[in-house]
């Protein structure tokens, strides 16, 4: 064995830029088409003499500082309302998860309070300023969904399913109304997004995976949410200011990376991509958000050509163009602090979280120097200050605020339940074993049966929509919630029982249930932690399956609700089902479901199925770029898929189960840690000897004197990296463990790397070891520290290993059961992130064991 030798002769790593490593991005299309593929709009609304006289005349009386203020938008928990009186800042947002006082549990009225602190303070002419309204905006993206209490409709994915833009409009209405209850002036919605590839993190967030339905869809969103441009209901207080977003190309990313980069031709661009934002600025849409992607290669942050020549130009969009977080940073030359490339490109206001006062300054200093223009920045200001006039922000108009019980009122809630019903998508339904008579005996399992936060999905009242239990949710209804009620008030019975059990004393009759309803699906995440590397529902694990199984084995009939922020590969839990519904992000009113899957209590039909797939579901695991108008389209089930209640179509049992998980050629990386631990594995850390303890959360630590502790850092966006630091009390480990144990040989034969950035921030003191386990009796070890030695202090480095060293220290790749573990026996400060076995990587490793 002879890896100890290699390490040492130090092979390390290194290739250039962190995020290219071992990535096969195709080649790029070198020159970005200009083409006339745009069509030439008018601005929705006509110029307002007044209007533009009025931001003429404060234009006039402001200083530069002034000016400059309104560019920022800071984020609640970094700028205090003295801040937006001394520096005149143009808005505030709170991100996701953010509340007033950090208080979850926040009132409106503490809402409220906080928006009149930053008015006031915003309004302040002690200073001898111009008195302008600061604008609020925050992510009202299914519902005001930072609020506890708030009603939350179901996800875009699942509205897309619907194909009912009436509802959109009545929908974005109901959310305009909850969020001005809490003097919030503007919502970071809709998501226009067209989802390419839906191992996209964000894929939920999108209407549809083709163009047609965003545009009837982001009219009517914008109308909801802003009212009628020309009636009087236009932002009249009971409507708010709307962002589409992210401008654009968000959903056409390669491989769906988040923040990644659109290659497609200009035509695909604008007819695609852009589908959303033509009719969103038709029906007068105030503000854009950039998107933190690039095309062909530019970022949007500093794309002049589509942010001013295209938009602003082109398609006549007169509002302001926001930026998203920190997303100028991305610009070629720019940092957090300093982005004068992002206002010249046509950014108007940047959304700058924390750093906004070193923004600020600079911005400040680019302006006074000319190198942002005193006509690019007196265009920007304008265009703010024309959507804080268009607003009424001037006057105050907050008809709403503190009218609490608007807030998940039941109107609001009949809308969204209403939105339930309609965007559930009935997969399959053999022996027309729906809907099901609430008479019987009812088995409810899975563990989003009973279970708000699950089926709420990311972007509820966290940003990655952990850390929710019921209590957070009141006024809503679980899934379960809904079936009980209905069981109940039909006479029938009903057993909630997470992992399908029951006894002879579950039902009266002493015997087993007539049918079994078992909801499952995905955890909740948001952004580019719900980035996949495959699509396959539960890779590695198969809890539910086995729970579907478990029940068929009884012979009970067995009902799958699939709650998930988009298509996956569910083959072999679809051969497991009698019936199947895909029933997406539902939000706060879970009771919808029984409303469509059981009939009354006199046998009728309640609600048919009315929903039909807006993305394209997949046959085969590497399907994962899949959509209508495809060459060569062979989906599962096509675009425009649903079965309702008249329907006889039997779907085989025997879809293809084996074989498909492994095509050669075509494996995707494996991601063992992605911003999270990636299913199967699961982070643990083992002190000496004691037994292993899981890491949940963003910190945590082995016991009481600290001897190894991990937390979540920020290498290249927020928490995709952990730092790992061992006090050297006792030998320890971090491990990413199994389950069970995992055959990754496919792995091997696609000559995969090991491959991690890693950041040393104090080098070892004693030996650490990188070991591969197949088992309690089986483990290859590799001597890291020479490896770790070499690094450069505090600076990140991609390292690779070809996994054939583990093969030769021993390991069986038929049976993983750690895909990685870490050791260490003295001192040592590591970060680590994106642990990936990566195919084809081995022959570039910097540590290769083969020939
Ligand atoms: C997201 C946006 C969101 C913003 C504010 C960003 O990370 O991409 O969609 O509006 O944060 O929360
Ligand atoms: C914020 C979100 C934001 C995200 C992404 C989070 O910390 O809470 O609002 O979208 O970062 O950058």
């Amino acid at each position: 064995m002879s890896f100890g030798k290699v390490v040492s002769v130090g092979i390390l790593l290194i290739c250039a830029g962190l995020t290219a490593c071992g990535d096969d991005t195709p080649p790029k299309p070198t020159n970005n088409e200009r083409t006339d593929t745009w069509p030439r709009l008018a601005p929705a609304l006509p110029r307002d003499p007044e209007l533009e006289a009025r931001i003429e005349s404060l234009l006039a009386q402001m200083s530069i500082e002034e000016k400059v203020g309104q560019l920022i938008q800071a984020e609640i928990k970094y700028v205090t309302p003295e801040d937006v009186r001394k520096y005149h800042l143009g808005s505030i947002l709170n991100g996701g998860g953010t509340y007033p006082n950090n208080d979850k549990f926040a009132s409106p009225q503490d809402w409220l309070a906080m928006a009149d602190a930053y008015y006031e303070a915003s309004m302040d002419t002690s200073d001898g300023g111009v008195a302008i309204p600061i604008i609020w905006g925050s992510d009202a993206v299914h519902g005001h969904n930072n609020l506890v209490g708030a009603t939350l409709f179901p996800h875009n994915i699942g509205l897309g399913a619907t194909r009912d833009p009436d509802l959109i409009r009545r929908i974005g209405e109901a959310t305009a109304r909850e969020v001005a209850v809490t003097g919030v002036n503007w919502t970071f919605a809709p998501t226009v997004a067209v989802a390419r590839d839906d191992r996209w993190g964000r894929t939920y967030e999108s209407y549809s995976e083709d163009p047609e339905i965003l545009g009837p869809y982001a009219e009517q969103m914008i109308k909801g949410i802003q009212g009628e441009v020309g009636s009087t209901s236009f932002l009249d207080g009971y409507h708010l200011v709307s962002a589409a977003k992210h401008f654009v190309g968000d959903g056409g990313t390669t491989r769906g990376r988040d923040r990644g980069d659109t290659q497609v031709s200009e035509k695909d661009l604008a007819e695609i991509h852009a589908a959303g934002y033509i009719s969103a600025l038709k029906a007068g849409v105030q503000t854009i958000m950039a998107s933190f992607n690039s095309w062909n290669g530019e970022r949007l942050h500093g794309h002049a050509y589509l942010l001013t020549e295209v938009l602003k130009n082109r398609l006549g969009f007169d509002g302001f163009v926001v930026g998203d977080w920190n997303g100028h940073r991305f610009v070629p030359g720019c940092t957090v602090e300093s982005c004068p490339q992002a206002i010249n490109a046509g950014l108007d206001m940047f959304m700058v979280p924390s750093d906004w006062k070193a923004l600020y300054e600079n911005t400040l200093a680019q302006a006074k120097s000319g190198e942002i223009s005193a006509e690019r920045l007196n265009d920007a200001v304008s265009r703010i200050l024309r959507v804080k006039l268009r607003a009424g922000l001037f006057e105050r108009n907050q008809p709403l605020a503190g009218k609490s019980g608007i807030l998940g009122s039941a109107e609001h809630r009949a809308i969204a339940r209403e939105a339930v019903r309609k965007s559930l998508v009935l997969l399959k339904n053999n022996g027309g074993l729906l809907p099901l008579d609430p008479r019987g005996k009812i088995l409810v399992a899975g563990d989003a049966a009973d279970n708000i936060a699950k089926q709420s999905g990311g972007w509820t009242i966290s940003w990655q929509g952990t850390g929710n239990t019921d209590e957070d949710f009141p006024g809503a209804t679980s899934i379960y919630d809904g079936i009980r009620d209905a069981v109940k008030k039909a006479g029938g019975e009903v057993l909630l029982s997470v992992d399908g059990t029951y006894t002879k004393d579950s039902f009266s009759d002493g015997g087993k249930p007539d049918v079994a309803i078992v909801v499952y699906g995905e955890d909740p995440y948001a952004e580019w932690h719900g980035d996949l590397a495959s699509i396959e529902y539960q890779l590695g694990i198969k809890t539910d399956l086995a729970l579907l199984k478990k029940l068929k084995a009884q012979n009970i009939p067995v009902v799958s609700i699939f709650i998930s922020g988009r298509p996956l590969w569910v083959n072999k839990e679809l051969n497991a089902s009698d019936a199947f519904v895909a029933a997406w992000l539902p939000g706060s009113e879970g009771a919808g479901i029984a409303d469509v899957i059981l009939t009354d209590a006199e046998g009728n039909i309640q609600h048919d199925f009315t929903g039909r797939l807006s993305f394209s579901w997949p046959r085969l695991v590497h399907q994962t770029v899949l959509n209508r108008r495809d060459e060569n389209y062979d989906p599962l089930f096509a675009y425009g898929y649903g079965l309702n209640y008249g329907d006889q179509t039997q779907i085989s049992n025997n879809l293809p189960e084996d074989g498909e998980t492994y095509v050669e050629g075509r494996l995707e990386d494996a991601w063992l840690l992605v911003s999270r631990p990636r299913s199967p594995w699961q982070l643990f850390i083992a002190d000496a000897d004691k037994a292993p303890l899981p890491v949940t959360g963003n910190r945590a630590s082995s016991g009481s004197d600290e001897n190894i502790t991990v937390a979540s850092i920020d290498m290249e966006s927020q928490e995709d990296a952990r730092l790992i630091h061992w006090k050297g009390l006792r030998d320890g480990s971090v491990q990413l463990v199994a389950p069970k144990p995992q055959n990754l040989n496919r792995y091997l034969k696609e000559n995969a790397a090991l491959t991690m950035d890693i950041r040393v921030d104090q080098p070892p003191e004693g030996p650490v070891d990188a070991i591969i386990a197949c088992g309690d009796d089986c483990a290859a070890e590799l001597p890291l520290q020479g490896l770790l030695q070499q690094q450069s202090p505090d600076t990140w480095s991609n390292v690779s290993i070809d996994l054939q060293c583990f093969v030769r220290a021993g390991a069986d790749f038929s049976r993983i059961s750690s895909g990685l573990t870490l050791r260490s026996k003295g001192p040592l400060s590591l970060a680590v992130a994106n642990i990936k076995y990566v195919p084809g990587a081995a022959e570039s490793a910097e540590l290769k064991c083969r020939g």
